[in-house]
């Protein structure tokens, strides 16, 4: 069995969640349930957790760690965009405070059968939920090359977009592309990464099509969207995210939600009717201390954002 995933900035989320004597936390991607335990361990016996995952492998490990806490977790196999109903058909209606940790765990990129590592050869997969449709291998023999050009360069913030394409097709002309060491290797041939730098030049494209494969902008963007609604007055949302685009979404997200009116500045009276629901508590994202980035690498490009619920 692989390792637990390391959660990252645990007490930084703890410290944030600002979690009071009593109601309901939602972990929207408990992973190994690291996040959930410590929330668990270190409040009060009347808090809660509702924890969500789209991968029923994570869900089992995590139930079997957090079996002390069976009374005070319950768990659900499902995607973050569908939070609403998931609460709902859990008969949740109001939540003290959201967690979103988002990406990948460990042992899913660790897993070379899951197919999310470069550094491991594997079919070249990248489902979270493995019962999903389309894996990579698929998403590429059934794209057009200028959508496949596209989510390269816009999901992997990557220059050498087209260029990766056409190898692919070569190497599809010849035979299909199955695994991870084949996607690796071609786009290592065609892209090169800046001299002394210890990222593989293929990291943007597998970056590209795991959000491709899971849908994660979207996911991520009908959660913000659905959950403030769930939220109890000063419940506080919690946001960690490992790449730019994710961040991106939740600055915005926090920065329309915490100004309310959208009409243009110079319509008289507001028309669009919304009001604030967020207030802004992380002005800059914070980021894991040198000591957590020394013990856990892979927490380096973790970025976390708060905001607070209100009610005007
Ligand atoms: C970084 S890990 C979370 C680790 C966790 N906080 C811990 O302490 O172990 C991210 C987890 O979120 C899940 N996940 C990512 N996007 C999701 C989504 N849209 N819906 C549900 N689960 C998602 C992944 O399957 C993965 O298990």
């Amino acid at each position: 069995m692989p390792a637990y995933h390391e959660p990252v900035m645990k007490s930084e989320v703890l410290h944030y969640l600002n979690i009071h004597m009593e109601g309901v936390i939602v972990d929207g991607t408990l992973g190994d349930g690291g996040h959930t335990e410590f929330i668990l361990k270190n409040t009060a016996p009347d808090i809660r957790v509702f924890a969500i995952d789209r991968d029923l492998s994570a869900i089992e490990r995590a139930r079997e760690r957090l079996s002390p806490f069976r009374d005070r977790v319950t768990l659900a196999h499902g995607n973050l965009g569908d939070i609403k109903s998931l609460a709902a058909q859990n008969g949740i209606t109001h939540i003290a405070g959201l967690l979103m940790d988002l990406g990948v765990s460990s042992p899913q990129l660790d897993t070379p059968g899951r197919g999310f590592s470069i550094q491991h050869d594997g079919p070249l997969d990248m489902r979270m939920d493995p019962s999903q449709k389309t894996s990579a291998a698929e998403l590429l023999e059934k794209l057009s090359d200028i959508e496949l050009m596209s989510i390269i360069k816009n999901f992997g913030e990557e220059r050498y977009s087209k260029r990766i394409v056409r190898a692919i097709r070569k190497e599809q002309a010849e035979r299909p592309i199955t695994t991870t060491g084949q996607l690796s290797r071609l786009v290592a041939r065609v892209v090169s990464s800046p001299r002394h730098s210890r990222i593989h030049p293929a990291t943007r494209t597998f970056q590209a099509l795991r959000i491709a494969v899971n849908d994660e902008l979207e996911q991520l963007k009908s959660a913000l969207q659905d959950v403030v609604g769930l939220l109890n007055s000063t419940a506080r949302l919690v946001v960690i995210s490992f790449h730019s685009l994710e961040d991106r979404i939740v600055k915005t997200f926090f920065r329309d939600e915490q100004k309310g009116c959208s009409c243009p500045p110079k319509i008289p009276q507001c028309i669009c009717g919304r009001s604030q629901t967020l207030k802004i508590i992380t002005r800059k994202p914070l980021v894991p201390s040198e000591d957590e980035v020394a013990q856990n690498p892979r927490s380096i490009s973790a970025k976390l954002r708060v905001a607070e619920r209100v009610y005007v």
